[in-house]
């Protein structure tokens, strides 16, 4: 026997501000046009003036509860990735388990930008696997509104808030890939190309800062590293690239989504994409596809599911995942 960490429940929540690409015609020099063809964007939601990441993040975990029909007691963790926490402490996840009513457990928040829900999941599955709890609330939610400087053209059409969650939960399996729940994880980074995403502020420059990106660099290491990930992931369990169901990738750039399905050997039939509807969510974007692959019937009970990202640092990786 195997302990797996299954999915019993999804949820999520976008804010209600939804913002079209030619309202950024107005005040840059821009076009809908430009931002369609290059990232495949055409919407995305504004968290309101108040509205913090725990806010999202809070909607997000009670929709997935009630998916799983559970409540707040009955959950040992809560794990959340974030790069725009409310405060620099304590952690949008803590904030998340006073909001639920939840007294008891344990709950810290993962920062690794946009690959921040793959490293969530990792970490909610070796939560799981060694023992030190049996239900976690995974939560993916960002406000990077906050963090957008918006007469840089380059980035703040891009972006956009939301939250999404899982609750997993500790069965026992066969060992065999043939299991429900996380069947493998694959987690990298290289610090060494911290300067082609990265925001100019923190607490060491008493600033909150701005997302500055070299979109290009960026593209490129996405291209030649989502493919690679997730063929690692699916090798570690003795399956193929064929094998998968849906490929659920983190939602940058529509482009990007494409090379990576082609590399894989699939058609865009096989993907997930939300990207046209939420922009580049970061640490959000995977558990918001996946809610919204559930909600549209794509996703079923026992699909295999890859799914990956890459962002800031960099990090990228990716978790095999049946449903
Ligand atoms: O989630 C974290 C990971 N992030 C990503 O994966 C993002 C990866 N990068 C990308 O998605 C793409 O590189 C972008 C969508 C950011 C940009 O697309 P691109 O095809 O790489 O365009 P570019 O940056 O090479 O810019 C092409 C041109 C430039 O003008 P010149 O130098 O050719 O005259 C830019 O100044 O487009 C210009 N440009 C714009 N034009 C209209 C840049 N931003 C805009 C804009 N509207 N918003």
């Amino acid at each position: 026997m195997t302990t797996r960490a299954v999915v019993r429940g999804v949820g999520h929540y976008l804010p209600d501000r939804v913002v079209r690409n030619s309202e950024f015609e107005k005040t840059l020099d821009t076009s809908d046009e430009w931002i369609r063809a290059r990232s495949g964007i055409e919407r995305r939601h504004f968290a309101a003036e108040g509205q913090s990441t725990s806010d999202l993040a809070v909607r997000a975990a009670r929709a997935a509860l009630d998916d799983a029909g559970m409540s707040p007691g009955d959950i040992d963790a809560i794990v959340l990735a974030t790069s725009t926490a409310d405060l620099t402490f304590p952690s949008a996840a803590t904030m998340v388990q006073a909001e639920l009513g939840m007294t008891r457990g344990f709950a810290f928040d993962v920062q690794a930008v946009c690959a921040g829900f793959i490293y969530a999941l990792a970490n909610a599955n070796a939560l799981i696997l060694s023992g030190q709890a049996n239900r976690v609330l995974v939560i993916g939610a960002e406000t990077f509104s906050k963090i957008m400087d918006w007469t840089d053209r380059s980035t703040c059409v891009l972006f956009g808030d939301g939250a999404g969650a899982l609750v997993l939960e500790t069965q026992e399996g066969s060992g065999r890939n043939t299991d429900r729940g996380i069947l493998s994880t694959d987690l990298n980074s290289d610090g060494r190309h911290r300067e082609i995403l990265y925001v100019d502020g923190g607490v060491s420059t008493q600033t909150t800062g701005y997302l500055r990106m070299q979109g290009k660099e960026v593209f490129r290491h996405a291209v030649e590293k989502l493919a690679k990930t997730a063929h690692t992931a699916l090798t570690k369990v003795g399956l193929k690239d064929k094998d998968v169901d849906w490929i659920v990738p983190h939602q940058a750039n529509l482009r990007i989504i494409k090379a990576t399905a082609q590399k894989m050997g699939h058609s865009m039939d096989d993907v997930i994409v939300t990207v046209q509807d939420h922009g580049n969510t970061s640490a959000a974007s995977i558990p918001l596809a996946l809610a919204v692959g559930v909600a549209r019937g794509k996703i079923h009970r026992g699909d295999l599911l890859v799914t990956e990202a890459i962002g800031g640092g960099l990090a990228w990786g990716a978790v095999v995942l049946r449903w």
